[in-house]
């Protein structure tokens, strides 16, 4: 889906206006894929305590072919950006947001906790040491923030691994989905993402495996993404692979569904406090069905690599729901949302209390 913009030539570039040595990528080419970056940050669990972590000029990881991950995938992520703002400084989105929700990861994976206030020093840490690679304002790429966690230790018994890493790394990306903001094609998926009292709402690595075969599908039947349904009843609407749905009524409500088996994205919350408290508008968290979809105005992929990413048409087994805001451009609510969470990010919009961290 993504396209690879990296110029691999060595040479660095004087960063304009700051003084700091920015790499030679073109930035604006970015997709939504890995460039290496030089630092990240690792810790290591063993003897039931973290160690204090440092930085890594080394992007391989070495464990014992038995470790817990490798056997049965005792792992999570997160994912954050960084942003370079209006005015020149770098900045993160809420990440004591990602350290909480790493930290209920861990806990449903039998995983030791990475305490959520060392989790934000460590992400400002290491976009800290990659500041070459946070791309420039207006450049439509940000320096993706991933956040991870798996079990080294070695178990062969199905149990809980005794030794664990916490790493960081960071890779400047561009749009997530190829168009940019060009709205997307979905289809109803026939299979599930995740079960009721299962981990669809945790960041485990095992839920993407789960995902993986539905998206390969998807892309050869030509869809852009997957919609789950809820697995118990496959009536109500749940997210997507890797982002939560907004919808906009046609009297400009926002909606979005409610599931407690989808990710709780830091992303919709935000934008739902948005659209409430910035554009005046009224807000909903519901159960949404399928049978209601063909009723909204426009509809919205929403996440930290999807930012807003329009859908323009949904296929329901051959029955095309085509939105009314259409296949050339995001329809007019989703829009003013875009706009304003960006606007905050990138610091042209002041933001409330506490949304974001500044590292430089
Ligand atoms: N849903 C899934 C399955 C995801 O992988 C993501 C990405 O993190 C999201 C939703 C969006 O969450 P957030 O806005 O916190 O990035
Ligand atoms: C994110 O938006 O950060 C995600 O984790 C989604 C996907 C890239 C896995």
């Amino acid at each position: 889906m993504a396209r690879s913009g990296v110029c691999r030539r060595s040479r660095d570039l004087e960063g304009v206006g700051t003084g700091m040595e920015k790499k030679e990528i073109d930035w604006s080419g970015l997709g939504f894929e890995y460039v290496q970056t030089d630092k990240r940050f690792v810790a290591n669990y063993r003897n039931g305590a973290w160690d204090e972590g440092a930085l890594s000029g080394d992007a391989n990881v070495v464990i014992n072919e038995c470790a817990g991950v490798l056997q049965y995938s005792q792992s999570c992520f997160e994912g954050l950006k960084a942003y370079t703002t209006e005015d020149g400084r770098i900045v993160t989105f809420r990440p004591d947001m990602n350290g909480q929700r790493m930290e209920d990861s861990c806990k449903r994976l039998e995983m030791p906790v990475f305490p959520k206030e060392k989790f934000v020093e460590a992400v400002l840490q290491t976009v800290k040491a990659n500041e070459a690679y946070v791309p420039p304002y207006g450049s439509g790429a940000t320096l993706y923030i991933r956040p991870y966690m798996f079990a080294s230790g070695s178990v062969i018994g199905v149990k809980p691994a005794s030794e664990y890493q916490f790493r960081i790394f960071t890779t400047p990306v561009g749009p997530y989905f190829k168009g940019g903001a060009k709205p997307i094609t979905i289809r109803v998926c026939d299979y599930d993402r995740a079960a009721p009292n299962g981990t669809g709402h945790i960041k485990a690595g095992l839920n993407y495996a789960m995902s993986l075969y539905a998206i390969v599908d998807a892309h050869k039947q030509g869809y852009d993404e997957n919609m789950y349904l809820d697995a118990a009843t496959r009536t109500k609407v749940e997210e997507t692979g890797g982002a939560n749905f907004l919808f906009i009524t046609k009297d400009n409500k926002v909606v979005t569904p409610k599931s407690g088996s989808i990710l709780p994205s830091i992303t919709r919350r935000s934008l739902m406090y948005v659209a409430k408290e910035y554009l005046g508008l009224e807000t909903e968290e519901r159960e949404v069905y399928k049978e209601e979809l063909t009723e909204f105005a426009e509809c919205g992929l929403c996440g930290t690599a999807a930012v807003i990413s329009p859908v323009g048409k949904i296929v329901d087994h051959g029955k095309e729901i085509c939105l009314p805001s259409g296949m050339e451009a995001m329809g007019p609510v989703t829009q003013k949302l875009y706009d304003t969470l960006t606007g905050i990010q990138m610091g042209r919009i002041k933001a409330p209390e506490g949304w974001i961290q500044e590292i430089r």
